[in-house]
Formats: structure tokens, C-alpha cells, sequence
């Protein structure tokens, strides 16, 4: 029998990566892995317990106990820390920036390799992450790195924070995204870069129904799934 089928998606945040892999997980019925929601997740069981996120032997502790699940609703994926649903307290600024930092320490990240893998099942699997491509699944049969400028993704950022209707400063907004992407490229294990082998779409002026045909035209011709 052949192995599953593994669909690498990576790129830095706001790219456009959730909703890429969300409908090509739809489309092709394999599950879904936000590798990003696990490290969000870490970052805000730390915090909960009262550790410090600079504090790296309790961070991989933390990581090594961590009671993750994820539920599937009608609403999308939730992520639930023992049981709990803690979906909207991961999704802020503050708990992505606090994520790429707890995803810094290379004992953190070998910790939660194993546990990203076991995801991985028949008939396949779409992983959404930075190092998907690379490291987690360095066998995957397709690796799409999803990319966009950082001004593009703190415009959309402000949009979608506004369509909720918070209030969004896109200074701050694009010094944050900056921030981030900085420390996700620049740490020394499993940064945020596309593999050799993966095929790279700009998004930058491109609407997800432009992304997702791109994309799922490269899924085909890759593994040779028929899909409508
Ligand atoms: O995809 P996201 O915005 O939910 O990810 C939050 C942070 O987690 C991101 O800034 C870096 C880290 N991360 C990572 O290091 N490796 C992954 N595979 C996914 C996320």
C-alpha cells in the first residue's frame, strides 16, 4: 500500500495559509494539521501555569505534558488545552508573538516533532505551518510555501480585525508581523523558509480563489488525485 499523501503548506503568518489549507483539506477529505495552534496553545499553557516564556526548561516541560485536542465544529477547528476551549484567547496578537517565541527553542520544537507527526493518517493530510516542508515532513509529496509581503498582510490583518469590529492600527500591526517573521526566520532550528523543493506562490496580489486554483492544480499534477 502506498504511504498517505502529505500536502506541506508553509509560509510566515497572514499569508492566507488557514483558509488555503482549510479548503484543500475539504476538497481532497484528508485532515488537517494547524502546527501553528499547537505552539499558541504551548505559549498560553505556560503563561496559565505562571512559567516565563524566556524560561526554556519549563517551557519544554510544559510541552512535553501539553493536553492538546482539537475539535472539529461546525464553525471550524477548535482547540481545546484539557478539555477546555481555548480557540479565541490563541487567535490574538499577543498569543502569536508569545507562540514565536516559545517556537524558538530547538528542545520545544524536538519535543513536539513526534507528536505533529502522529497526524498523519490515510488518506493524507494538509499541514499548515513554517516548517512543514522542511522538517516535520520532509517527505511530503507537495510543499507549497504561501508568501506575501508583510504591508499586504497587515492590510488584511486590519481588515479582518475590523470586520470584527476592534479597532486596528497598521503601524503597529506591521511592526508586529515584522517582528515575528524576523524572529521565525532568524532562529537557528527549523526556520520559516520554503524548502528547495517547494513551489512558492506570492500572494501578494492574488484573492484566495486565485491562490486555492494555483494551489490545487499543483496537488493534481503532483500526486495525480482526481478532484473536482
Ligand atoms: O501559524 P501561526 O500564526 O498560528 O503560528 C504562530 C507561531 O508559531 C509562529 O509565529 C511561529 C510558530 N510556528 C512555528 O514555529 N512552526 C510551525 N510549524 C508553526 C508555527
Amino acid at each position: 500500500m502506498s504511504d498517505p499523501i502529505v500536502i506541506a503548506v508553509d509560509g510566515p503568518g497572514g499569508a492566507g495559509k488557514g483558509e488555503l489549507t482549510r479548503r484543500l483539506a475539504e476538497a481532497l477529505d484528508f485532515d488537517l494539521l494547524d502546527s501553528g495552534a499547537i505552539y499558541r496553545v504551548l505559549a498560553y499553557a505556560v503563561r496559565k501555569a505562571g512559567l516565563a516564556l524566556f524560561d526554556e526548561d519549563s517551557v519544554v516541560q510544559e510541552a512535553k505534558l501539553l493536553n492538546l485536542s482539537f475539535e472539529c465544529l461546525d464553525d471550524g477547528v477548535h482547540v481545546l488545552l484539557g478539555g477546555e476551549d481555548v480557540s479565541s484567547q490563541i487567535r490574538t496578537e499577543e498569543a502569536g508573538a508569545n507562540a514565536s517565541k516559545v517556537a524558538a527553542y530547538p528542545s520545544v520544537r524536538q519535543a513536539l516533532l513526534q507528536r505533529q507527526r502522529e497526524f498523519l493518517k490515510e488518506p493524507g493530510l494538509v499541514a499548515d505551518g513554517r516548517d512543514m516542508g522542511t522538517v516535520v515532513f520532509p517527505k511530503a509529496q507537495v510543499k507549497i510555501f504561501l508568501d506575501a509581503s508583510a504591508e499586504v498582510r497587515a492590510k488584511r490583518r486590519c481588515l479582518q480585525l475590523e470586520s470584527k469590529g476592534k479597532t486596528a492600527d497598521f503601524d503597529t500591526i506591521l511592526k508586529e508581523i515584522q517582528e515575528r517573521d524576523d524572529r521565525d526566520r532568524n532562529r537557528p532550528v527549523a526556520p520559516l523558509k520554503a524548502a528547495d523543493d517547494a513551489l512558492v506562490i506570492d500572494s501578494s496580489d492574488m484573492d484566495i480563489e486565485t491562490v486555492y486554483k494555483t494551489a490545487l492544480d499543483y496537488v493534481k499534477q503532483k500526486t495525480g488525485l482526481k478532484v473536482e
